[in-house]
């Protein structure tokens, strides 16, 4: 595996790796990497001859007071787990060469990131513009077939195949399912700040969506009946908060109140366990 920190030099390889009749498959990550990236590296080295993870923590999608400074980096061990999973190439770029003085563009998708994440009480519609101008520009330095997310952030998941096809981007948009510890909690690399406490009150929230799943499997259509069974579940654990539930449809994010059967719904929760904010989903009915 090739540790590369320039676009000069990331394109210089691609291009001979294109002449060759290569295809290139693309992971984007913000490093620190667990099972749930390393499932993504495993899909994406299946499907690809020549496999890129790039590993940058990308400034712009932390608004002002978030985690950015703080947010866990390791790059020695993430090499090592990538070069061990097959990847050609870790693209690891500092700040400037992504964001050089002068830079003066953003990539912004309309209604879907207002919603959910993207609503000003959560962190607002200025983190996922932060998403899809740093993915827009990886999609063109390395120009991939196939790049794959984790469902895990279904709704950038949603974002990003939105952007892709209304800007034509030539690059089919692959979307995997969440990895979970055995107890159930999504992994993510924000789980590192829980404490022990935390962590065992944080898989109150799969417990929870399982319970809206097994509601749905029984024939419950009403959206608020499935939040309050959700609410209730949560709230047996006092070390965790919800920030919201909500219940919508994959398509535009409207919210849902009468789950029918043509639609594929997502519900999406937000919560705080002690200082740490998690989010964790269920799709029903279909696929993102
Ligand atoms: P990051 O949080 O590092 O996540 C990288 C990818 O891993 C995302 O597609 C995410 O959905 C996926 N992922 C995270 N946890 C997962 C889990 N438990 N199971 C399956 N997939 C999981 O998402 C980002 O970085 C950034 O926003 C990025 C797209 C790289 C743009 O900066």
């Amino acid at each position: 595996m090739r540790t590369v920190r320039t676009i000069a030099e990331l394109r210089e390889l691609l291009a001979a790796e294109r002449r060759a009749g290569r295809s290139i498959g693309l992971v984007p990550t913000m490093g620190f990497f667990h099972d749930g990236h390393l499932s993504l590296m495993r899909r994406a080295r299946a499907d690809n001859d020549v496999l890129v993870v790039s590993l940058f923590v990308n400034p712009t999608q932390f608004a002002p007071g978030e985690d950015f400074a703080a947010y866990p980096r390791d790059e020695q061990r993430d090499a090592e787990l990538a070069a061990a999973e097959g990847v050609d190439i870790l693209f690891s770029p500092p700040v400037e060469e992504v964001y050089p003085g002068g830079f003066d563009t953003t990539v912004v998708v309309g209604g879907l990131t207002e919603t959910l994440e993207g609503d000003e009480a959560q962190r607002g519609a200025e983190h996922f513009q932060g998403v899809t101008t740093v993915v827009t520009k990886l999609f063109n330095v390395i120009r991939p077939q196939f790049a794959f997310f984790g469902r895990k952030d279904a709704q950038q998941a949603i974002i990003i195949k939105r952007m892709a096809e209304d800007l034509c981007i030539d690059t089919e948009i692959v979307v995997c399912p969440i990895v979970r510890d055995d107890d159930g909690l999504a992994l993510s690399s924000r789980n590192a700040y829980l404490s022990a406490e935390e962590r065992s009150a944080a898989t109150v929230l799969h417990r929870a969506l399982e319970k809206a799943q097994v509601l749905y499997g029984g024939g419950e259509r009403d959206a608020e009946t499935i939040v309050k069974a959700i609410e209730e579940v949560v709230s047996t654990e006092s070390l965790v908060r919800i920030d919201y539930i909500s219940v919508v449809n994959t398509k535009d994010l409207e919210p849902v109140q009468t789950l029918s059967d043509d639609q594929t719904i997502l519900i999406a929760l937000a919560a705080f366990v002690g200082k740490t904010r998690l989010i964790d989903n269920v799709v029903l009915n279909g696929e993102i």
